[in-house]
């Protein structure tokens, strides 16, 4: 990280307490100030420190992290220091899954045997069959894969010992490796189909796809130009820095439990619609307006204030999403294979209409990843309950990238945030034998 030079040449934050009148010089450092510091500034002896208040951390760095960089206003995302665009186009999901663990592309060698690793772990054990089989018939695949993924940490309680390098590699790769089989069960489960075992003669992402929807054929091959899609979708979605997600597995994983149940927590978060679930609501508002003849209308309703235009805006992007460029160009490949959604024309159309329009323009409102990614799912035949459990499968290597470097980072520490108390104080206990007297 790089900071603007300083015209002082100090890199440091002078703060003077109104209340006390003392002054302090702060440490500025890759342009932050370190909270601890703040916590020298009293107004007594026996007071607390002073200390921040940031509900969602929307201001707060919680770590130093050398995975993903993202410039929002720049529309910029790079793996490890790759443009996303270059991996989408040249890479593959497994080779980008290992750039992200490993910090570093892969020679042929490693390429070979980490391809050889994963595809050998795709295996669950039976009794995870039989389990995943006692959900109700309608369980939300989500809900389902969440609970799998927490109950692996049963079947391998040797996931404990997280000071071992070896041993984070081992449950790293059976993660990586079982997620599919884990998403495509929960999905066969819906359909009221039976499970599909592993194919370990075909790539990643063909394996899933013939675990989600082989039948009888001896073996299922999908269209190379659709495994492309998906992979490429995986890649898209394999990180994205302190996301609602990731914060969950580094806070989770910062009690030291075993990795299974810190990605748990990151399939949790990922659960919540204002997380995973925005792809979702496109789709049923690009159903909603029917018809391009109807887009003047829903606009109007959009600048008026009563409708959002889902897919739409950034927390952090306020230019286009790199990776919704992306998605468009897939979207035009699985349709040529799958015929066209005639959502989509209507989706291309409130694109064309919002990035000339003032109010988007003003606000500086893109497509962001969900925008096209819907549609793309939809072409698969996937419900809509799918499609965060295909944003899990591509985010897992993301999530283990990040518990690995918060492992191994000496300045972090048990996640436990303050709080300002706003309760009643030192009230006198009654019995309720009194009470209710
Ligand atoms: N349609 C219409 N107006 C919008 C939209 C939208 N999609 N998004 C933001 N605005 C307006 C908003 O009304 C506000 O206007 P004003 O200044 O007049 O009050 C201004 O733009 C700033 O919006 P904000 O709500 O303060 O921005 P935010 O950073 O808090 O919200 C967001 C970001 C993604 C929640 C929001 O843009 C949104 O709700 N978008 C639609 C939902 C969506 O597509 N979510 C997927 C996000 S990408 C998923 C991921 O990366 O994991």
């Amino acid at each position: 990280m790089s900071n603007e030079a300083s015209t002082s040449g100090k890199e440091t934050l002078t703060v003077r307490d109104n209340r006390t009148g003392q002054d302090y010089e702060i440490p500025i450092t890759d342009g932050t100030i370190a909270a601890k510091d703040l916590g020298q500034i009293k107004i007594g002896d026996d007071q607390p420190g002073l200390a921040t208040y940031d509900p969602g951390f929307v201001n707060t760095a919680s770590c130093r992290s050398a995975v993903t960089y993202i410039d929002g206003d720049k529309g910029v995302l790079e793996y490890r220091g790759y443009p996303i665009e270059q991996l989408a186009e040249k890479s593959s999901f497994l080779e980008v899954a290992y750039l992200l663990i490993h910090g570093s592309l892969p020679t042929k060698d490693e390429m070979d045997a980490w391809v050889h690793e994963i595809t050998y772990h795709t295996f669950v054990h039976e009794n995870v069959k039989s389990f995943m089989e006692g959900f109700r018939y309608d369980a939300h695949p989500m809900g389902m894969l969440m609970a799998s993924v927490g109950a692996l940490s049963t079947f391998y309680p040797d996931a404990r010992n997280i000071t071992d390098a070896d041993n984070r590699h081992m449950q790293i790769v059976r993660m990586i490796a079982k997620m599919p089989t884990l998403g495509a069960w929960s999905f066969r489960h819906a359909q009221g189909k039976p499970f599909v075992y592993p194919d370990n003669d075909l790539g990643y992402t063909a394996n899933f796809l013939s675990m989600l929807f082989k039948m009888s054929e001896k073996k299922f091959e999908a269209d190379e130009r659709l495994v492309k899609a998906l992979d490429t979708l995986f890649i898209l979605h394999a990180d994205h820095e302190q996301n609602c997600s990731t914060n969950a597995v580094r806070s989770v994983g910062s009690s030291e439990v075993d990795p299974y149940s810190a990605v748990a927590a990151g399939v949790a978060a990922l659960y919540g619609p204002l997380h995973g679930g925005a792809n979702e609501a496109v789709l049923r508002m690009l159903r909603r307006i029917g018809s391009k003849s109807e887009i003047p209308a829903f606009m109007e309703g959009v600048k008026n204030g009563n409708e959002r235009l889902m897919g739409f805006g950034h927390r952090v992007y306020k230019n286009y999403d790199p990776r919704a460029k992306i998605i468009k160009k897939s979207a035009e490949d699985v349709f040529e294979v799958t015929g066209t959604n005639p959502l989509l024309d209507i989706a291309l159309e409130l694109e064309k209409i919002a990035l000339e329009d003032e109010y988007f323009v003003k606000r500086k409102l893109y497509p962001n990843v969900d925008f096209y990614s819907g549609l793309i799912y939809e072409a698969f035949q996937f419900p809509p309950e799918m499609f965060t459990v295909l944003f899990a499968i591509g985010r897992t290597p993301g999530w283990l990238a990040q518990w690995l470097e918060l492992v191994q980072d000496k300045d972090q520490k048990i996640a436990r945030p303050k709080q300002i108390y706003t309760g009643d104080r030192q009230l006198t206990f009654t019995p309720a034998s009194e009470r209710w007297a």
